[in-house]
């Protein structure tokens, strides 16, 4: 059994940095030196000091931070942490879409391949979706890939049509505007926060449709004392740890993405010490996808 002090030593021998979503393991998030969204994440990967990252995480989440520092190593603890929604689409999947689109603006949310943000001309994640969005001028045609619902949401906050590519989260599938009706029902009054990423009748049936990173700073700001959360339950320990004095109740409690939890401090231990797996975007493709990064990053 790793112990958090070795992988504190072993990160401190490698001049290492350690990011962790907020999905993961508790334990994870606490021997990490920085617990985030994916902006938040992928900022944070642009001010790295430390010769070398590990990105505890799903896969494209690494790789956007080695998109950003071509200089360090950037290391995954289970190479096979995936995130299905990004394998939904190809970058050859995105060529043909294109081409039927002759002229339109390709976006990616940031939960997609490096081969996909390397077609875009810009990329978005949750908690800056609406405002990168809108400064797309009002007739330009839109193409909006791999997450159907979050491109929808904010279609519908912006009053705008994309052209939508079917991808979708199945760990945020499972949620159902019954299993919100019943979570009110249990917990009368509490606030229901949900995840951009849920089908639109989920998201109808919420108060809020939020970033993980959102959801953190409404539970700070908020005065209600008991929360409702319809996202994946790693964020639960974080909100907890932040908020002692507030109550959160998951949606479901079984919601969970099973490519979040590959991640343990076994393997990090592991990564640490032999300095595997490494994340290598190739510079032909990491070059283009980080046009779409950096303009997404410029927005602020
Ligand atoms: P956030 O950017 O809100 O952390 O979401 C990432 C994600 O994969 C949600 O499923
Ligand atoms: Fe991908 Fe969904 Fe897991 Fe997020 S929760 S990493 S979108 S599968």
């Amino acid at each position: 059994m790793t112990t958090a002090d070795e992988i504190r030593r072993l990160a401190a021998e490698r001049n290492a940095v350690i990011l962790a979503h907020n999905y993961q393991r508790g334990e994870v998030q606490d021997v990490a030196d920085y617990t985030g969204d994916s902006l938040e994440l992928a900022r944070r990967a642009t001010q790295v000091e430390a010769d070398v990252i590990v990105f505890c995480g799903v896969y494209f989440m690494a790789e956007t931070a080695a998109i950003l520092n071509p200089g360090k190593t950037v290391l995954i603890p289970d190479p096979t942490a995936g995130c299905p929604m990004a394998d939904m689409i190809t970058g050859a999947q995105l060529r043909e879409l294109k081409a039927k689109h002759p002229g339109a603006k390709a976006v990616c949310y940031v939960n997609s391949t490096a081969e996909v943000k390397a077609e875009c001309d810009m990329c978005v994640t949750s908690g800056n979706a609406e405002r990168v969005m809108a400064t797309f001028a009002p007739d330009e045609e839109i193409i909006f890939v791999p997450d159907q619902h979050l491109g929808s949401h904010i279609m519908g906050l912006l009053g705008r049509k994309y052209v939508l590519w079917p991808g979708y989260c199945p760990t945020h599938a499972a949620l159902t505007a019954k299993s919100i009706a019943d979570a009110r029902a249990a917990h009368p009054g509490a606030p229901v926060l949900v995840h951009p990423e849920c089908a639109k009748d989920v998201r109808d049936a919420a108060d809020e449709r939020l970033s993980t990173g959102g959801m953190c700073r409404y539970a700070r700001e908020s005065s209600a004392s008991e929360i409702i959360v319809g996202t994946e339950v790693g964020i639960l320990h974080r909100l907890r740890e932040e908020n002692p004095g507030k109550v959160f109740h998951p949606v479901n409690e079984r919601l969970v993405c099973p490519n979040m939890k590959k991640t343990t401090l076994d393997n990090l231990a592991e990564c640490l010490r032999e300095m595997k797996t490494r994340v290598v975007v190739p510079e032909e493709i990491a070059s283009r996808a980080r046009r779409a990064i950096d303009a997404m990053l410029a927005i602020g």
